[in-house]
């Protein structure tokens, strides 16, 4: 017998076969609380006479540990008649004494707080967790096709993330979409759905026209191996400003009445105009010149996205949209009426093909302008039917800054109107607010690279200040990186996605405070815990849990039970924030256990179970920190 098959056995006619007949949602296996939710709902049903059916859905959880495991507020049942609080008090004095899961409720009015008894709970939780390990918490069944059908195979999702512009700057938004599209790549991959990570490339358009120019005047073959995203900027940087230097000249000398016109023929923003046509000409030469600068420049992305436990699957990119393609598209716009052409431009005009306020809110667009070339957007109408032929998804996510908010609005809008309901439902903006004042203390932000390497050194500092300390670290170097790096993103992780933040280098280092640096500090208190008692593999699975009552013991096995219930959750909320306030929740219950439930020092049973414990809450932090994209640290 598995342990939650033990435990639906304590319960007279529970068995998990039966369970999962009457409740095709709950995975007691996976996730316990499924089964103390039936239970309870059975219970229930008995005493008041309402369907299970009925009180299952409304069985929630509570706002902490204080208010119960569960509570139902008996309102939300709908009935009829008699007067909830005196419901609640029936019901409550119903409630069997020796019911296997649960004590007696308690009452609040109308509410009914229930809570889980200690030794079922602790003595199923912890072997869960162990045997589960990595595993403890993922659900595989929400990414099947069919959920009943364990054989219908896995949903398929494509999360597009980060997208940097080839020779800009690698801004905040950027960063922010990085950060949040992992996670949420990582979150649907723990739910069992076949994950595509894309990134698109701003690598298309005049722009790179003239960055091939400033590499034929100025390039440097040695430094473009070297960092090439770092050398193809100071290129165009460079060009960019002799650029506007040659247009203001000339709109000078238009002024004076002069003839530009051989200027103008001559000057760089034609040549680069030139350029670029030869690109989208599809010109060998200057396409494999290219091609050149987009490979070393994601070979160096790369390097970069791994410090972030990021694997892309696809390097999409504006550049890698067909020309004949957008052109089927742009005959099929205008065929289906979605588009028209004004003076030589190809717009769509939203307020004339929906009605109503809709209409007025996307406004109207320009697709293709007059000098034929394609925009931003036809490119993502092409590419978005493109992408669907050829990975079939069930969902696309697109992580994006809420600025573009607009631009996705009228592209799922297009998709609708060339007659794709069936795509344009599956296609998903996820958006976030802005970062305040992000600079580095060399001048503003400029690299992923930089950010990251200007959080580390800080870092660095904070932890040389406590010398002691300091000197008993291996590798201060790679610790300070890791630590760096979990402060940049805990602390974008930690509101809601849409609100804006400050960035705040004292405030997210700081061991103090629900900052990365505390979340590592918590799981490095585990790991040296377990490191300090001599206790085996086999000792932890033999422990006598039955010893673990003190309040402290149990308070954290409710949190660890709940790690499932809040992985599901934040499938549906896609909030980074769902996971970091519960990882916070439980690091305060740790921490203030600490003093209560010693390990070392306790006898050798005792130490036993309380190391099984602390083990299994081990386990459950690393397991919410990898899902967020953070490295647990071991030692620091
Ligand atoms: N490269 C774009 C930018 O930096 C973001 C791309 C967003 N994705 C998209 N499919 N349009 O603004």
């Amino acid at each position: 017998l598995t342990v939650i098959e033990k435990l639906a056995q304590r319960v007279d006619g529970l068995s998990i076969a039966s369970l999962a007949r009457t409740y095709p949602t709950a995975h007691p296996e996976i996730n316990p609380l499924d089964l103390y939710r039936v239970h309870l709902s059975d219970v229930l049903s008995k005493i008041s006479g309402v369907d299970t059916s009925i009180i299952y859905p409304v069985v929630m959880w509570t706002q902490g540990l204080d208010k119960g495991d569960f509570v139902v507020a008996v309102p939300a049942l709908r009935l009829k008649g008699k007067k909830p609080d005196l419901l609640a008090q029936e019901w409550a004095g119903k409630f069997p004494e020796n019911d296997p899961l649960f004590k007696k409720p308690v009452l609040s009015g109308h509410f009914m707080s229930f809570f889980m008894k200690a030794e079922p709970l602790v003595e199923s939780i912890i072997p869960l967790v162990k045997q589960a390990g990595k595993n403890y918490g993922k659900n595989h069944f929400n990414g099947l096709r069919d959920a009943k059908d364990p054989g219908s195979g896995q949903k398929r999702i494509i999360v597009e993330f980060s997208s940097p512009n080839v020779a800009k700057p690698f801004h905040a938004g950027h960063l922010r979409s990085t950060i949040i599209g992992s996670f949420i790549a990582n979150l649907y991959e723990a739910s069992g759905w076949h994950v595509v990570r894309m990134n698109y490339l701003g690598d298309w358009g005049k722009q790179y026209g003239l960055l091939a120019l400033a590499y034929q005047r100025n390039g440097d073959e040695e430094a473009l191996k070297k960092n090439p995203i770092d050398h193809l900027f100071k290129l165009y940087v460079q060009i960019n400003s002799e650029m506007t230097a040659e247009k203001d000249l000339i709109e000078a000398q238009k002024k004076e009445g002069k003839n530009v016109e051989a200027l103008e023929a001559a000057s760089l923003d034609e040549q680069a105009r030139q350029y670029f046509k030869r690109m989208t000409d599809r010109d060998e030469v200057v396409l494999a010149q290219w091609q050149r600068f987009r490979d070393l420049s994601i070979a160096r992305y790369k390097e970069t996205y791994s410090r972030l436990n990021i694997q892309f699957d696809e390097f999409s990119g504006e550049s890698q949209v067909a020309e004949k393609s957008m052109a089927k598209v742009a005959d099929e716009m205008k065929e289906k009426n979605v588009s028209r052409e004004d003076h030589g431009a190809v717009l769509v005009d939203f307020t004339q093909l929906l009605p109503g306020k809709e209409g007025k809110r996307l406004g109207t667009t320009v697709l293709r302008k007059r000098d034929g070339t394609a925009l931003y957007l036809t490119r993502d109408v092409c590419e978005l039917l493109g992408r669907h032929k050829k990975y079939d998804f069930d969902h696309m996510i697109y992580v994006v800054a809420s600025q573009q908010d607009l631009h996705l609005k009228q592209l799922f809008q297009i998709i609708e109107l060339l007659g794709y309901k069936d795509v344009a439902k599956k296609c998903q903006h996820i958006n976030f607010g802005l970062v305040l004042g992000m600079s580095t203390r060399k001048g503003t932000v400029k690299f992923l690279d930089d950010i990251l390497k200007d959080c580390a050194d800080h870092m660095h500092e904070t932890m040389r200040a406590n010398k002691e300390k300091y000197a008993q670290i291996e590798d201060p170097e790679g610790t300070a990186d890791i630590l760096g790096i979990s402060s940049v993103m805990v602390q974008d992780m930690s509101g809601k996605r849409i609100n804006n933040y400050t960035f705040n280098m004292d405030a997210m280092t700081s061991f103090e405070g629900d900052t990365g640096p505390y979340l590592q500090y918590a799981h490095a208190r585990l790991c040296s815990i377990r490191r300090r008692v001599s206790l085996s593999e086999e000792d932890l699975d033999s422990a006598n849990l039955s010893l673990l009552k003190e309040d402290h013991a149990v308070n954290i096995a409710r949190m660890l039970s709940q790690w499932p219930d809040v992985l599901q959750n934040t499938l549906k909320t896609l909030e980074p924030a769902t996971v970091l306030t519960y990882l916070f929740k439980m690091t305060h219950v740790i921490s203030s256990s600490y003093d209560h439930l010693k390990v070392v020092g306790s006898e050798p049973e005792l130490m036993k179970a309380r190391m099984a414990l602390y083990d299994a809450a081990r386990t459950t932090l690393a397991n919410g920190m990898r899902i967020l994209g953070l490295t647990p640290l071991e030692r620091m």
